[in-house]
Parts: C-alpha cells; sequence; structure tokens
C-alpha cells in the first residue's frame, strides 16, 4: 500500500530535469528517445528512477552485467504505456480494478468482454510489456526488446542478469 501511495505522489509531483535529458541523451539514440518521450510524463520519470536503481543494483557487477542495455531496457521498459493512453485516473483504476477483482481485470485485458475503453486500458495495464516489445522491434531494437518482453513475466532460469536486475529496479520504483 506504501507503495502505492509513493506512486501516486510521484506520479502527481513528476518533471523531467535538465540533468535527467543530459542522461538521456548520453544513454540513448535518437530513435529510443522519440519513444522514451512517447510516455507520459510521470512514467518518464518513473523509467529514469527505475534506471538509476538499476545501475546502482548492478553495482561493481562489470563484466557480468551489459550495463548500457541494462540502462536503455530500464529507461524503455515501459513505452507500451503511451502517453495519453494510460494517465493517473486509468492507472489507479487498472490497478484497484486489478486487485480488487483480478480475474475480471484479466479478461477484460485480454479482449474477453469486446474492445471497449475498458479492453484498451486493461490490454495496456496487462500486456504494456508485449507493447513495447513490438514497438522496439519495429525500431529494430530486437536485444531491448527482448528484455522489456519479459520485464512482467515470473523469473525463469535463462533470465539474463539485465532482466533479473530490472525487475528489482522496477519494483523498487
Ligand atoms: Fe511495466
Ligand atoms: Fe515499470
Amino acid at each position: 500500500m506504501m507503495k502505492r501511495i509513493r506512486q501516486f505522489f510521484h506520479a502527481v509531483f513528476a518533471n523531467v530535469a535538465a540533468e535527467d535529458r543530459a542522461f538521456l541523451e548520453e544513454k540513448l539514440n535518437r530513435g529510443q528517445q522519440a519513444l522514451f518521450f512517447g510516455m507520459s510524463v510521470p512514467d518518464q520519470c518513473h523509467a529514469l528512477r527505475t534506471a538509476q536503481t538499476a545501475i546502482s543494483l548492478a553495482g561493481n557487477a562489470e563484466g557480468k552485467v551489459d550495463f548500457p542495455l541494462l540502462t536503455r531496457c530500464a529507461l524503455l521498459h515501459d513505452i507500451g504505456r503511451r502517453d495519453g493512453e494510460f494517465g493517473i485516473f486509468w492507472k489507479c483504476f487498472a490497478v484497484l480494478f486489478a486487485d480488487l477483482f483480478p480475474s475480471q481485470a484479466q479478461d477484460y485485458g485480454d479482449g474477453a468482454h469486446g474492445d471497449g475503453v475498458l479492453y484498451r486500458k486493461m490490454r495496456v495495464y496487462y500486456h504494456h510489456a508485449e507493447i513495447g516489445a513490438a514497438m522496439l522491434l519495429r525500431e529494430g531494437f530486437a536485444a531491448e526488446a527482448e528484455i522489456v518482453r519479459r520485464h512482467h513475466k515470473a523469473p525463469a532460469e535463462d533470465d539474463p542478469p539485465e532482466l533479473r536486475i530490472l525487475r528489482m529496479a522496477d519494483e523498487m520504483n
């Protein structure tokens, strides 16, 4: 619950500072920046915090972790939640719906009740990882797409270290 409250206040007071822009320009190419800025400002801020956490969690695992790939994945992991599709109202709604009525919420997200507004919102909530991965693949970023696609999947034996760290950092932000 505390995490939800923290996320809500982060979303309300979000803004991307000048030093964050410099960081983005250093870590992402033009195409990736366009995808990043396609998210709402609160999601951009979440992605920036996730990237900073991921970098510090990776710590001194130099040689075992691909830091540039990890940073790009952290910055881009939620691009499937595009600005205007999933604002703060719908985010709060989706979290409550999914917490209180998980199987009904999942059915809406899977299209079991048609393609109305609840389908579109819950689809983003449940499937933004696959949506974002498809966007990355279309732009030719296959390595990032593979990690982004799996960021909400249950941990597996063959998870690369960048994916494991991204999941932890995402959970903390
Ligand atoms: Fe996500
Ligand atoms: Fe996230």
